[in-house]
């Protein structure tokens, strides 16, 4: 009798094993690997800053890649028709969310789909470029990170560096959507603060080097939003630039280590950061439609000190130890 006791416990404990076992692996085939699509505009050192923070970012809040989560990493090459098709492609494919680095990426994922839920990664004006119907309440499947830059301090920085400007030169592409928002704002900053702002339009890098040159006869310093063809073409505008001894403040920290004087910087790695821990968020179930977009206020002193001495400018002390302490430093 004792023995069939013992027999009849023995087989329940193994009984019981196989169960919890079963539970396991029917959990295991149930909780499927999110696929996460991301579309870049093309390469240049902020959006590809921003591609390697937003891994990061999901990492940081448990998703890692090749683990529990799947990338389909998608490189338009500034081409509207790649944008289009990898855009479909992600839709194809399920995605659990999308992310769109620059805006023209991030409309053809929104355009693409009205269920998928859309991340921004890094878009200047959500709002303008219709992607939201507000910042504070999206409305719809979209939401994410903008990277509007700091322009009164940008422009502050710039007269502080340059206190004789007479005429301060302003380049961007006419169909870049993110870098045309801020021109319009930068001119209405400069008009208050009574600088003489001259505005320069190019259509693609063609002209950026005849654009150029015009430019650095004209004026005594230049301004760069965040434009993604001059930020892909930066040594075509630096060394013009550079040979007649125009000083370039572009928009971002990326642009001054390529060869720009100075600027209030939002770390573009960090924006990335951002934007990946808000597309956990949302694979963890959270709502675009109520999740308000997230802006970096803050910038950081960025300057490039091969830059200054090849252009023989001197420096604010209190700018260089700004950078030194809290920002960053290019040699
Ligand atoms: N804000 C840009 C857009 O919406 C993308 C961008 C982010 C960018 N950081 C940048 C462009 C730096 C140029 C330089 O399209």
């Amino acid at each position: 009798m004792k023995r069939m006791y013992s027999l009849i416990a023995i087989l329940l404990i193994f009984l019981g094993f196989t169960y919890i076992k079963d539970t396991h692996q029917q959990a295991a085939t149930k909780a499927k690997v999110p696929t996460v699509g991301i579309l870049q505009l093309l390469s240049h050192p902020a959006l590809d800053a921003i591609h390697k923070g937003i891994i990061h970012g999901l990492a940081e809040e448990g998703y890692h890649v090749g683990k529990n989560v799947k990338i389909d990493f998608q490189n338009a090459q500034n081409d509207q028709s790649n944008l289009k098709t990898m855009s479909a492609r992600f839709v194809n494919e399920n995605a659990d969310a999308m992310i769109g680095i620059a805006t023209p990426a991030a409309q053809a994922l929104a355009n693409a789909s009205s269920n998928i839920p859309v991340v921004l990664g890094a878009i200047t004006d959500p709002k303008g470029a219709d992607l939201v119907k507000s910042n504070t309440h999206p409305g719809n499947n979209v939401t994410g990170v903008s990277d509007q830059a700091p322009l009164k301090s940008q422009l502050k920085l710039i007269q502080r560096i340059m206190p004789n400007m007479k005429t301060l030169g302003i380049i961007y592409t006419s169909s870049d959507d993110s870098a045309t928002a801020q021109y319009h704002q930068f001119a209405a900053l400069c008009k208050e603060e009574h600088v003489k702002l001259k505005a320069y339009t190019i259509a693609s890098t063609n002209d950026l080097n005849q654009v150029a040159e015009q430019m650095v006869s004209q004026v005594d310093a230049i301004y760069v939003p965040t434009d993604n063809t001059v930020a892909s073409a930066m040594q075509t505008l630096v060394s013009t630039a550079n040979s007649k001894k125009v000083p370039v403040f572009p928009a971002v920290d990326t642009m001054v280590k390529a060869g720009g004087l100075a600027t209030l910087s939002i770390n573009q790695y960090k924006l990335g950061v951002e934007t990946g821990k808000m597309t956990a968020a949302i694979l963890k179930g959270k709502n675009p439609a109520d999740t308000p977009i997230h802006f970096e206020r803050q910038g950081e002193m960025t300057i490039n000190l091969s830059q200054a001495k090849k252009l023989g400018i001197t420096l604010p002390e209190s700018v260089v130890k700004e950078a030194k302490t809290h920002g960053e430093v290019f040699k």
